[in-house]
């Protein structure tokens, strides 16, 4: 064989065709530090099928690595699980190029496919249909909202695999194509960064797909997701920590982000953060000038305090703090006790405006905020210190 892009067996009837996107850094607002994978996957059955396709630009890496095996106009149909173009882009090449009897996608998927492509000739499959595929089929399960309104799973009973698009993905380009090959802290904290920046909001019903997904009694020995590693060694591994993700119950952590002008907040910041240490809490300081925002949301998952701080910049907070706080409140996370703090020339109006943020983000605010006339004192310090010390107080009773 001498192609140079090829597929890799996942089951004896299923492989992997998916692009290696070893330069992606920014996917939507998060800092995807190490690339990604788009992952399509052809089945092998009577009626051969592609799950998903790649981002537009990999669509070359994604044929040759499909005619590696197959004629790529054998593919009878495509399913699309998922209609973000990461996942979408090459479909509409691919039903001019290759012709494929039928094109499947949930309802809203079929919706979206139009709105996006101003694709006809989708065929929607229902919420527990069954799809023929000859000697093997595919049951599918609508996963509203994880990660679009459009998602769904499709369950392959034959091999015991679910192709979960989204769903226990992570964003890491590498050469290994299974969980067993990846240490395991690796894979821990990338899953946690992509659940906390992408699925995180839609918690409740990653909770409740979880308790679908039992119910149905589906052995799962290969989940195989859109992005990242195929599990294969520890399904039950991901299956368990998106159950402890999506329950947010908050442990004794404390992630500290702040921005400063002339260091009198960043001051601040230290003492809040001896303070909560004190307390008892694991503590991140996050100043972001340097920290990502999405490297902060990484931090909060399952915190149980968010402490910001901001100088105050013509009457505002501070624009990475503001960036900051409306990309955390978008995203919803949960039980989490609060404090603002920062340093002002003449106005200090960031102060009450972070406490409105965090109030609207139902986050237990912990006073009223501390703020000091440019530079602060020992008095002041201490203050910072005491503050830390009554958050970390709070967290230490509500995680009892
Ligand atoms: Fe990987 Fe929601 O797209």
């Amino acid at each position: 064989m001498d192609d140079v892009f090829r597929a890799v067996k996942v089951t004896d009837r299923v492989y992997w065709v998916g692009a290696v996107d070893w330069r992606l850094r920014h996917f939507h607002g998060y800092l995807t530090a190490r690339g990604t994978t788009y992952n399509a996957y052809l089945v092998l059955a009577d009626k051969m099928t592609l799950i998903d396709t790649v981002k537009a630009p990999f669509k070359k890496e994604m044929l040759d690595r499909i005619a590696s095996i197959v004629d790529p106009k054998e593919i009878k149909y495509i399913v699309s699980n998922h209609s973000e173009m990461d996942h979408s882009g090459c479909l509409p090449d691919l039903m001019a190029s290759l012709k494929p009897e039928k094109v499947f996608a949930s309802m809203m998927g079929v919706k979206a496919l139009k709105e996006h492509f101003h694709l006809d000739g989708v065929t929607r499959v229902k919420d527990g249909e069954t799809l023929s595929l000859g000697n093997a089929s595919l049951v599918f399960a609508e996963t509203k909202m994880i990660h679009w309104p459009d998602s769904m799973f499709a369950y392959l009973p034959e091999d015991q695999l679910l192709f979960s698009q989204d769903g226990f993905g992570m964003h890491l380009a590498s050469s290994e194509r299974f969980d067993d090959e990846i240490d395991s802290s690796l894979l821990e904290y990338e899953g946690a960064k992509y659940f906390a920046n992408i699925i995180l909001p839609y918690a409740p019903l990653v909770t409740k797909l979880l308790e679908r997904v039992a119910g149905l009694k589906w052995n799962m020995k290969f989940i195989a997701p859109d992005h990242g590693p195929v599990w294969r060694k520890d399904v039950d591994k991901i299956l368990g920590l998106y159950a402890k993700w999506a329950a947010q119950k908050p442990a004794k952590k404390a992630v500290v982000a702040y921005d400063t002008m002339w260091q009198s907040t960043a001051m601040m910041a230290r003492a809040i953060s001896e303070g909560l240490e004190a307390g008892g809490l694991a503590v991140k300081v996050m100043p972001l000038d340097v920290c990502h925002r999405s490297d902060v949301m990484t931090e909060l998952l399952c915190a149980g305090a968010f402490v910001v701080g901001s100088p105050t910049m013509n009457n505002q907070v501070y624009p990475t703090v503001a960036d900051l706080l409306t990309y955390v409140r978008g995203l919803k996370p949960k039980n989490l006790v609060g404090a603002a703090f920062g340093s002002y020339g003449w106005s200090g109006e960031a102060i009450p405006q972070i406490i409105d943020v965090l109030k609207a983000m139902k986050v237990d605010v912990v006073a009223d905020g501390l703020r000091v006339l440019y530079v602060p004192d020992e008095a002041v310090l201490v203050q910072c210190r005491a503050l830390g010390a009554d958050v970390a107080e709070k967290v230490r009773s509500n995680v009892g």
